[in-house]
């Protein structure tokens, strides 16, 4: 295998996106964009070189980039690693456990069924899928029928799929983990397969327990050319995701939720019968949703007396309920910037005309939030 010489890495193939942020200056410039992956550090030769080991197994000679502080390289250390030519890039440090940070434990989400407008038809399924086999198994028995191993959620960016699935979270006492899709590849990339078994592996031993894989399309893509490495690894985690899926009981207490705005760029082996099989569609607010969303969003604002909703209600124009909440949250900005107490119909106009602007600009959806 190569050895690292730091002027030499250009940009690699693979995912998109940043991981691990080398930052700063030098040749630590060249990094940027590159994949890293995760390794132990095995034996240090001199200043510059050292033998590591990758999680996938043959042990290496490589170079170790200056800016790397040697001071806190040890044999047996966790390593960052150049996903091409293995060269030291950085230190793990042993309290930073990688898991902790991807999978967000949150026990109780904030967010409820009553924070969420319309969705009714959507709110009752995911009940019944995931809700009720953990709180009341023995339904599922008696009828005869053996409870979804979990549900997929898809729909367009904005429409409530990440919020409905922590007020799942929120309405039942069962362990809720987290973990987004791009994030198991980007920041982890070699050990993504490990960490849905360990997702897995904990989520039993917390149970009764929801896991919710959000953005899923970042794993789940279908398997048609796999030729960099950056490719190889989203196959992996995925037939590792498979796995798992296939690998435990759908009367046991462990639920699925995914959730993706790209359904059909999705390997359909993840859908298959015994797998996630459930799928909810979220679509567009429509007249009625759109009153309700803006009511929620409003609930807390001092309005004043001149501010027709129903303008924005009606409106042709097409709104994700992030959308609506975008435009109530920038007109209370707008009047907050002139000191005013309330806000005006005026500030909704521009907000309204800002977000859509935006919106068709591409600008992502959280740059304006
Ligand atoms: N039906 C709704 N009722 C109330 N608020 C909503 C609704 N839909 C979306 N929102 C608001 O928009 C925000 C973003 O929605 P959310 O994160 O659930 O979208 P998403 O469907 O997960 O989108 P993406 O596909 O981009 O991940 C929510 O936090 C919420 O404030
Ligand atoms: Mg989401």
């Amino acid at each position: 295998m190569g050895q690292g010489t730091p002027g030499g890495m250009g940009k690699q193939g693979g995912a998109p996106g940043d991981r691990g942020k080398p930052g700063g200056d030098g040749d630590k410039k060249d990094l940027r964009g590159t994949p890293m992956s995760v390794g132990s550090l095995e034996e240090i030769i001199d200043e510059s070189h050292a033998i590591v080991s990758s999680s996938v197994g043959p042990e290496y000679y490589v170079g170790i980039l200056s800016f790397v502080d040697k001071d806190q390289l040890e044999p047996g250390c966790s390593i960052l690693m150049h996903n091409k030519v293995l060269s030291v890039v950085g230190i793990l440090q042993d309290e930073v456990d990688p898991m902790v940070s991807v999978m967000k434990v949150e026990k109780a989400p904030l967010e409820s069924y009553a924070d969420i407008g319309g969705l009714d038809a959507q709110i009752q399924e995911i009940k019944e899928a995931v809700e009720l086999p953990l709180t009341h198994p023995e339904l599922y028995e008696d009828i005869g029928i053996r409870p979804p191993k979990g549900v997929i959620l898809y729909g367009e960016p904005g429409t409530g799929k990440t919020l409905l699935a922590k007020a799942v979270a929120n309405s039942t006492s069962a362990t809720f983990l987290r973990v987004v899709g791009s994030e198991l590849i980007q920041k982890y990339l070699g050990d993504g397969p490990k960490l849905v078994r360990e997702l897995f592996r904990v989520a039993d031993e917390l149970s009764p327990s929801i896991v919710f894989i959000d953005e899923i399309d970042a794993v789940g893509t279908k398997r048609y050319d796999a030729h960099s490495g950056g490719e190889r690894e989203i196959q992996r985690t995925m037939l590792e995701l498979l796995n798992q899926l296939d690998g435990f009981d759908s009367r046991g207490d462990v639920k699925v939720i995914l959730a993706t705005n790209r359904i059909e760029s999705l390997d359909p082996a993840l859908l298959r019968p015994g797998r996630i099989d459930r799928k909810i569609e979220f679509p567009l607010p429509d007249i009625k949703t759109r009153r309700r969303i803006f009511q929620i969003h409003t609930a807390k604002m001092t309005l004043s007396d001149d501010v027709n909703l129903e303008e924005f209600v009606m409106t042709k124009d097409e709104f994700s309920g992030a959308d609506i909440k975008a435009i109530c949250t920038e007109s209370g900005l707008l009047a907050l910037r002139e000191r005013r107490m309330k806000v005006t119909h005026a500030d909704f106009k521009k907000a309204k005309e800002k977000v859509m602007f935006k919106k068709k600009e591409g600008v992502p959806e959280g740059l304006y939030m």
